[in-house]
């Protein structure tokens, strides 16, 4: 590069790791919030936040960085590296600047009311005193979705946010497979004799359960020098930067399936923020891909992984010294089934790896219902449990158990629950792909040789930060976009030696 060129670039990276650096320091308040703050700290922090946000916010819609961005993509002799960052740069920069100051300011005022509103609509297990702001908050995202713009459908305008080009085009016909495929296969597992978990109810000493997940955690990958876990009332994965990675979770005595594979998922966030390029802070290139690639990497580690039977092979034993008494008499067999139980439920976090999808499902189809403008918000508890009813079979009986269940909603996130499904399904056809790649993979697992499969998602996944959009991503890594077919084989095969099903 020129020198011009050179100067350029160096301002523009200047100034995104400022803006990073903010970031950064209100993501270290947000943990904080979650993890230590006591209760009258909430008011000076959600202040302190919100001063942070609109810092940042204003440092890259500003003219002065529109400025430079237009300059440096004009610039002949870009290195590839810079080109991406520019380019991603200048995507973010014209999308942010497409909402003004004061639909900014709207839309997290309406945030704050309609996260305190659905806390109280929560706690009188009311849906009509968190309606009006669910309400006003889908006219806000409406309005959203055409001051963005969209080509077929609103609602793609707002899954872009999570999902970078994902569209209702390329949704539905996933959806559509779901509900044709899965309910054969929850037909079978109906069929069969079923399993038992009864034994994750027994009781399981806090202390042991976080010693054991570190174990898990260290064997993963996770590097204790640059992260931490703590305990929160919601588990989550934050970062400060690659070298410092925040993951949390949470213990239930009386139910050990409640911790471990939670710490498995969070890890396999943790591990794919630590794998981000360091070199590249602060710019497109140091970040995640998106939503659906970030939870690829969970689910990759949490089910792919960590609930097959070559995983338990290694860790089981170690799992039974922690907890002779409990689980002296379960075989590692009756373990790997029981972390595989499949049952329809009413509440998604709880769900298992089939019947997840249906709970996405609903909430796809209420959403893009709600923000094309067939669905009116008063009628949504009554669709909610209809919907329950037809594809899972349950019938929520309040609206605790029912609509108010996810904390999404009250934040606007309208678009992000499509990016769970879609994680599942890149998880399952990476890891189709990582089998092939790696001759002996399985053999490996089970010798709790780990490593392996880390390094395979480093560089096939993480080295490559923001560069790719989810799909070119998929393509780079399998030969082919994401194609469901993947997700079902690996569902038919698991549940097959689950339930010893044909
Ligand atoms: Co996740």
């Amino acid at each position: 590069m020129k020198k011009n060129t050179n100067e350029l670039y160096a301002a523009y990276t200047r100034l995104m790791q400022k803006a990073a650096d903010i970031n950064y320091a209100a993501a270290v308040l947000g943990w904080d919030q979650e993890v230590y703050m006591p209760p009258k700290g909430v008011t000076h922090r959600g202040q302190q936040l919100a001063t942070l946000a609109t810092t940042a916010h204003e440092m890259l819609t500003s003219d002065h960085y529109g400025n430079l961005l237009q300059q440096l993509w004009q610039q002949a002799d870009l290195g590839d590296v810079e080109k991406n960052n520019v380019r991603l740069s200048l995507e973010d920069y014209e999308k942010n600047k497409k909402l003004s100051p004061e639909f900014v300011d709207k839309l997290s005022r309406l945030t704050s009311e309609g996260f305190n509103a659905w806390v109280d609509a929560r706690k009188k297990n009311d849906f009509s005193v968190f309606a009006p702001s669910l309400t006003a908050m889908i006219a806000l995202k409406r309005e959203q979705a055409e001051l963005y713009g969209y080509k077929a459908h609103p609602y793609d305008a707002l899954l872009d946010e999570y999902e970078k080009d994902a569209t209702v085009a390329m949704l539905d016909p996933i959806f559509e497979g779901i509900k044709a495929q899965l309910p054969v296969l929850l037909g079978k597992i109906k069929t069969a004799p079923q399993v038992s978990n009864d034994f994750f109810h027994r009781h399981f000493a806090r202390q042991q359960q976080w010693d054991f997940s570190i174990d898990v955690l260290k064997q993963m990958g996770f590097d204790f020098e640059a992260g931490r876990q703590d305990y929160s009332e919601h588990p989550f994965t934050t970062s400060f930067s690659n070298t410092d990675v925040r993951i949390t979770t949470r213990v239930d005595e009386n139910n050990y399936a409640s911790m471990l594979w939670s710490c498995i998922h969070e890890g396999g966030h943790g591990l794919y923020e630590q794998g981000l390029p360091g070199d590249q802070y602060g710019l497109p290139l140091g970040s995640a891909a998106s939503l659906g690639i970030h939870e690829s990497q969970s689910r990759f580690w949490e089910n792919c992984i960590g609930r097959s039977l070559d995983f338990w092979k290694f860790f089981y034993p170690q799992l039974q010294k922690y907890f002779p008494e409990q689980l002296g008499d379960i075989s590692v067999d009756d373990f790997f089934k029981a972390a595989n139980r499949v049952i329809p439920s009413l509440i998604r976090t709880e769900a298992d790896e089939v019947t997840y999808h249906f709970h996405v499902l609903i909430r796809y189809e209420i959403e893009k219902a709600l923000i094309e403008g067939s669905l009116d918000p008063k009628d949504l508890p009554a669709k909610w449990n209809d919907m329950y009813e037809k594809y899972l079979g349950v019938r929520p009986g309040d609206d605790k158990t029912g609509v108010l269940q996810d904390v999404h909603w009250s934040h606007g996130s309208f678009g992000y629950f499509p990016t769970y499904t879609l994680g599942s399904f890149y998880a399952a056809q990476f890891y189709e792909r990582a089998k092939q790649d790696l001759k002996g993979m399985n053999e490996q697992v089970t010798n709790g040789a780990l490593s392996m499969v880390l390094h395979w998602l480093r560089e096939k996944v993480h080295a490559h930060g923001r560069r790719y959009n989810s799909e070119e991503l998929c393509e780079r890594i399998t030969g082919q976009k994401l194609d469901p077919k993947f997700f079902m084989h690996y569902v038919e095969e698991k549940y097959k030696s689950v339930y010893g099903m044909k």
